[in-house]
């Protein structure tokens, strides 16, 4: 058995996707842990995009199961658009399974979004205003609703009520009528539940007796290590938990049914919002790198700020979610710059150097980024399929990053399609192309 996590590296975004979508072909179930819609994950098949939120990315394998996992916070009209928008392609969403104990993002959720990065002007942390926070805060609160909540008039009416009232305080200041009714929310939520009630199970017992029987399980991260509430760059950070170790508790497995944790990063950096980001280039090298990457965002279609590797950063992440393989992605992006640069160490305020990622947030703030040259390459690599197929440059580059990481490089992506990927020769996952074995 295998279970195979796959997470975010950087700040999100770095084409996990299109990575579990790949490993998704060799694994019976994708499972989402953590996250809501505010991720947005795009998967290019045979020159047709999709773009999901919630839907794990293994659904396009007819029948695969796909679980939003207990861990997820469901928008449930986003997550019924979702599946409409799949069914009219013709897409069968019948392996789709939604955990009971998920919690529900309500519409007072997503005013509060709003409204508290109002309130915060010009120290707004930039988020997707899906209710994201929020949701997870009446989680932690013990005032959230959840989807077996959906299936329950009685329940459902008497758990809102409960988490109504201070939501009208809180939003008073900013709307003199927060249209919050009761019973007109109760009826479009039950709407919902009774939409989805097909795919509502017990997540946990699903996925466990999968891994019993020796099936290969994939665990997709939404978001990415260093927007986790505990290990990113807080208070810049999403509120939940990318790192690997979420896995568990987002699904209900154990430490020991994860074998193989991989780590998607691009071969450069972006971030979407607020929040600090040592190798960003405010230039127009960053603009080059944004227009040849289309960096804008999949779900809220914002611009992407732009740097140059970070390998402290993601030493960091290796470390955190103690990777055992890394993606490397939009290795194509890099193509036609002369010299690339890659962040090796920071230096602080004071003249300090940084080694390590600082878990203070004022030593971040403030650090700015020291790099190692690396030579380019001029040729267009969108057609590679094998390391040999790559100018020596670009496979010093990924030896360079490997080396610095002490991770293997097990795939690096060289375009968007599905097709456009080179597995490496150092790619030992249980999930590796036959031809790479
Ligand atoms: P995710 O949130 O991590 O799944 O990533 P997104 O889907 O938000 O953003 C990644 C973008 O990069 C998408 O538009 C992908 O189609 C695209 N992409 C993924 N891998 C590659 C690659 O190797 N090269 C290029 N050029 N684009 C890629
Ligand atoms: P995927 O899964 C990139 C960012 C937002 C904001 C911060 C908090 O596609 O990689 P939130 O709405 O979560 O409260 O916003 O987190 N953010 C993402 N950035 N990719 C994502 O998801 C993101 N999900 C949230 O931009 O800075
Ligand atoms: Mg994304």
């Amino acid at each position: 058995m295998a279970g195979i996590v796959i997470v975010g590296a950087q700040w999100g975004d770095e084409g996990k996707g299109k990575v579990v979508d790949l490993l998704a072909e060799r694994a019976e179930a994708v499972v989402r842990f953590q996250g809501g819609n505010n991720a947005g994950h795009t998967i290019i098949r045979d020159g047709e995009t999709f773009k999901f939120h919630l839907i794990p990315s293994g659904i396009l394998y007819p029948g695969r199961k796909c679980v939003i996992g207990n861990g997820c916070v469901i928008d449930p009209k986003v997550l019924t658009d979702e599946i409409d928008g799949l069914k009219a392609r013709g897409i069968d969403v019948s392996g789709l399974r939604i955990s009971a104990n998920a919690h529900v993002i309500m519409p007072y959720h997503m005013l509060l979004d709003h409204a508290g990065e109002a309130r915060l002007g010009k120290l707004q942390i930039g988020t997707t205003r899906r209710g994201i926070g929020p949701c997870y805060a009446d989680k932690a609160s013990r005032l959230g609703i959840r989807v077996q909540d959906l299936l329950d008039e009685k329940i459902l009416k008497k758990k809102i009520t409960a988490a109504i009232e201070p939501k009208r305080l809180a939003l008073r200041p900013f709307a003199k009528d927060p249209s919050l009714d009761l019973h007109s929310m109760a009826e479009e939520y039950l709407t919902y539940g009774h939409r989805i009630e097909q795919f509502i199970a017990d997540t946990s017992s699903l996925v466990w007796d999968l891994l019993d029987t020796g099936k290969n399980v994939i665990f997709e991260g939404a978001q990415g290590v260093l927007l986790d509430i505990d290990h990113g760059t807080y208070p810049f950070v999403t509120s939940s938990n990318p790192v690997a170790g979420a896995a568990t508790t987002g699904s209900g497995v154990g430490p020991r049914d994860i074998d193989e944790v991989w780590g998607v990063a691009k071969a450069y950096v972006t971030r979407v919002g607020a929040g600090p980001f040592p190798t960003e280039l405010d230039d127009d090298l960053g603009a080059e790198l944004r227009e040849r990457g289309g960096e804008f965002g999949t779900t809220t279609g914002r611009p992407r700020r732009t740097g140059w590797l970070d390998l402290v950063a993601l030493k960091y992440a290796a470390r955190i979610n103690t990777l055992t393989s890394l993606a490397i992605t939009k290795l194509d992006v890099l193509s036609g710059f002369d010299r690339l640069h890659v962040c090796t160490r920071y230096r602080g305020e004071e003249g300090a150097i940084f080694d390590r990622f600082p878990y203070h947030q004022s030593v971040l703030h403030h650090a700015t980024a020291e790099y190692e040259e690396l030579p380019g390459w001029k040729e267009d690599i969108s057609l590679a399929r094998s390391e040999s197929d790559l100018p020596a440059t670009a496979r010093e580059y990924l030896q360079y990053v490997s080396d610095f990481v002490g991770i293997p490089v097990a795939i690096v992506g060289v375009g968007p399609g599905r097709e456009q990927i080179i597995w490496t020769s150092s790619s030992q996952s249980s999930l590796a192309a036959p031809t790479a074995a």
